[in-house]
């Protein structure tokens, strides 16, 4: 009998919003290498749990945790169920997250809060309750955007922020975390077809004639770039600022 060790055999992560889109790419692609995998949701309820089926169909391991990343509590709490279930946790991945564009007159105030509580202080939250766990060869990686440092359409203004808040916490959690053997980076993606940014959505005409590769990325492809920094190879890669984005922003 063979016995086939993957490349996160043994290790335990954490994804937020990973129900659906990059979100759900991401867990497949971190159970398929190995890694038992549990990921939270904010409603779909029947998606995570047909994703935990499919993913234990193909023999690795998932849960799927109801956990709004707009409560802080939640967030850490989702941090302490994936150690109770699975004996650990050495991978996070903050991907969660909330886009709204309108005029920057038609916010409420309340839509600002909820914006930096999901996009940016779940990030802090997550992190503050599952680096404690980590220890040496800590994986986390941030989901953030090409639209931090690009910003091609009006009404973005709230997103924008948020995703520039995020690189901003990558590279101040790289520091305070590189002495524990932590990494921290933010995986900027451009154009990518979900529920959130679907390729055949009103705005993919105009958004795909900006992309040099002529298309949207898919979930699968970010996801690549975050499986590799969750192996032990990527030590040296931390505080970076990564985009996936099909030259979007050459
Ligand atoms: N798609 C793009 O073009 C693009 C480009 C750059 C960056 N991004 C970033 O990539 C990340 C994923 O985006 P996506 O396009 O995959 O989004 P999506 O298709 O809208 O999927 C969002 C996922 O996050 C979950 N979620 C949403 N709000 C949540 C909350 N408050 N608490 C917990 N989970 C929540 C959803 O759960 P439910 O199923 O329960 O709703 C779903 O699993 C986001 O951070 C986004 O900003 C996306």
């Amino acid at each position: 009998m063979t016995t086939t060790i993957k490349s996160l055999s043994g290790k335990v992560a954490l994804v937020t919003g990973g129900s659906r889109g990059i979100g759900a790419a991401i867990v497949k692609r971190l159970a398929s290498d190995g890694a038992a995998v549990a990921f939270t949701y904010a409603s779909a309820q029947q998606k995570a749990e047909a994703l935990v089926q499919e993913i234990e169909a193909s023999g690795g391991r998932a849960l799927a945790l109801r956990a709004d990343s707009g409560d802080a509590i939640a967030v850490k709490g989702a941090v302490a169920e994936t150690v109770k279930a699975f004996g650990g946790i050495h991978i996070l991945v903050n991907n969660a997250g909330l886009a709204n564009l309108k005029p920057y007159d038609q916010f409420a105030i309340e839509e600002f809060d909820r914006m930096v509580a999901v996009n940016v202080r779940a990030v802090f939250a997550a992190v503050q309750a599952a680096a404690p766990q980590m220890g040496e060869g800590g994986r986390i990686v941030n989901i953030g955007s090409i639209n931090a440092d690009f910003n091609p359409f009006p009404g973005n203004s709230l997103y924008v922020m948020s995703k520039a808040a995020v690189a901003g916490l990558t590279r101040g959690l790289a520091r305070d975390l590189a002495p524990l053997g932590i990494t921290v980076n933010n995986v900027q993606p451009g154009p990518t077809d979900t529920d959130m940014n679907p390729a055949d959505g009103p705005y993919a005409p105009v958004v795909s004639g900006m992309i040099p590769v002529g298309r949207y990325g898919t979930g699968a492809e970010i996801a690549d770039m975050v499986a590799y920094l969750a192996t032990p190879g990527a030590a040296f890669v931390t505080g970076a600022t990564i985009n996936v984005d099909g030259g979007t922003t050459v």
